[in-house]
């Protein structure tokens, strides 16, 4: 018998069997020769929300959660915080390695000069109502965009896969920022191509009537640094997303709209909106003893705190929490911080705290410094879309050149009715389809 492998028996029918294990994993398709007849279907593995099973292989981002690790492509998220930009981070995550200068110009270009949306793009924006989420504006833009570029669904065609990722990556801010613009009643404020990827953004989202916009160079690196800190993070709920709706060949823009469906709800990308909430609430410093009490007893969760991976520091709240510093010497500081760090201080020490494992996560701080540099919260999702295109358009590439991978359909465990026969109208009693769930039975 292997070393690399498990040993299994089937108390049903005392059958043993081996099953190979690589990279630390069995395949859970192994399990389906263990039957107890025949005509068996064969054991499944029932692991609801995916919380131990692995639905891919990836070679993009490796995540210890045990250690707070965190690295794109091999690159610890400290020196690319530090020393990378978001756009040549983006061409890594996306192409496997740094760009050369000559790349990175290229590629950098290529970006620049897709930032324009087509004036109908204007137009169909023009229509939400004054009020709508800047979310659910750039989730329904997003999508449109694959009606005016037919050529997308050339997924297998490497040359489309390289436009639409210019595409995607250079017209999102663009969306994002009209979005915001169309909640404030304000005109559009066009690209302008001169400025970095960040600073741009900026000149979209802020320009009044200024010539030139010219953005402030610490906040222009701050959401540059807070950018590469979003860019991918594995199999979460919305890379997720865009790996399942790719797999059925849909265009990326399509794809890329599911997955910020996906990040859009509350607990995926909302979390740093909640701390915002949870931080007025408190109100004072002198509150934060009170307010700890009521989470530990059960009235509540600490927000921004824990994290389902990370079982450690979130690397990305330490580098968030050195980026508030700098932004507060231009913006002033924001009052809920002074609250925020006592609030971290008396978490750390406290027992309920260390025995569950329970640290600040990525958005305990990032709330903070966006209402700081004047962000509604409800621009916060948005934010986070941004950059996080470049990681899904990672993860569907990857997907799509992976032989192994098929369209994506989880099997279940049946727990309905067993076959009945229809009963017409007039005979059917009250209560009837009320029964309890029937023995368990697998779907062909
Ligand atoms: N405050 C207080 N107690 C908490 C918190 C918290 N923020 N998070 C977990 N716990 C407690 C749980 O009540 C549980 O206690 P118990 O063992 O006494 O029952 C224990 O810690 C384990 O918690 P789980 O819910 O099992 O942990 P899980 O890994 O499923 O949840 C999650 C992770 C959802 C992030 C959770 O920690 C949470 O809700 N945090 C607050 C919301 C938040 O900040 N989300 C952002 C995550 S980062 C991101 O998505 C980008």
């Amino acid at each position: 018998m292997s070393k690399d492998s498990l040993a299994l028996t089937d108390n049903r029918t005392g059958r043993s069997y081996e099953l190979p294990i690589q990279n630390g994993a069995i395949r859970a398709a192994d399990l389906r020769q263990v039957k107890v007849s025949e005509d068996d279907f064969g054991l499944m593995s029932y692991d609801p929300a995916f919380m131990n099973t692995a639905s891919c292989a990836s070679r993009i981002t490796f995540i210890d959660g045990d250690k707070g690790i965190l690295r794109y492509r091999g690159y610890p998220i400290e020196e690319l915080a530090e020393k990378s930009t978001y756009l040549e981070t983006a061409y890594l995550v996306l192409y496997g390695d740094l760009p050369t200068k000559a790349e990175l110009d290229e590629w950098t270009h290529n970006i620049t000069f897709h930032t324009i949306i087509h004036e109908n793009i204007k137009k169909f924006m023009d229509g939400f109502h004054y009020d709508a989420h800047p979310m659910g504006m750039l989730v329904s833009t997003v999508a449109a965009l694959s009606t005016f570029y037919s050529d997308a669904k050339h997924i297998f065609d490497v040359e489309s896969r390289k436009k639409q990722t210019y595409r995607l990556i250079g017209k999102m801010p663009t969306l994002a920022a009209f979005a915001y613009r169309h909640s404030l009643g304000m005109p559009y404020a066009y690209p302008d191509n001169d400025l970095s990827y960040t600073g741009n953004f900026l000149n979209m989202l802020f320009k009044m009537t200024e010539v030139k916009y010219k953005p402030n160079p610490i906040l222009e690196k701050a959401l540059d640094v807070l950018f590469i800190l979003h860019a991918d993070h594995e199999q979460n709920c919305s890379a997720n997303a865009m790996r399942a709706v790719g797999s059925s060949q849909a265009d990326p823009y399509c794809s890329v709209a599911a997955a910020a469906a996906a990040l859009y709800g509350p607990l995926h990308g909302g979390a740093n909106e909640a701390v915002l909430r949870m931080l007025k609430e408190i109100g004072s410093k002198a509150k934060v003893p009170e307010f700890v009490k009521k989470v530990k007893a059960g009235e509540g969760k600490l927000m921004g705190f824990g994290h389902r991976v990370y079982k450690n520091y979130d690397p990305r709240a330490k580098i968030i929490k050195r980026i508030a510093d700098e932004v507060f010497e231009v913006t002033g500081k924001n009052p809920l911080l002074d609250i925020a760090i006592e609030l971290e201080r008396i978490a750390l020490e406290d027992e309920y705290f260390i025995k569950r494992k329970l640290y600040p996560n990525v958005d305990f701080y990032s709330g903070i410094i966006y209402q700081a540099m004047a962000f509604p919260v409800e621009m916060f999702p948005v934010l986070f879309a941004i950059p996080r295109t470049s990681g899904w358009i990672a993860q569907w590439e990857e997907m799509l050149l992976d032989t192994e991978q098929k369209i994506a359909r989880p099997r279940q465990v049946y727990l309905g009715q067993d076959k009945r026969s229809y009963v017409a109208v007039e005979q059917r009693e009250a209560g009837a389809g009320k029964a309890g769930p029937t023995k368990p039975k697998k779907a062909a």
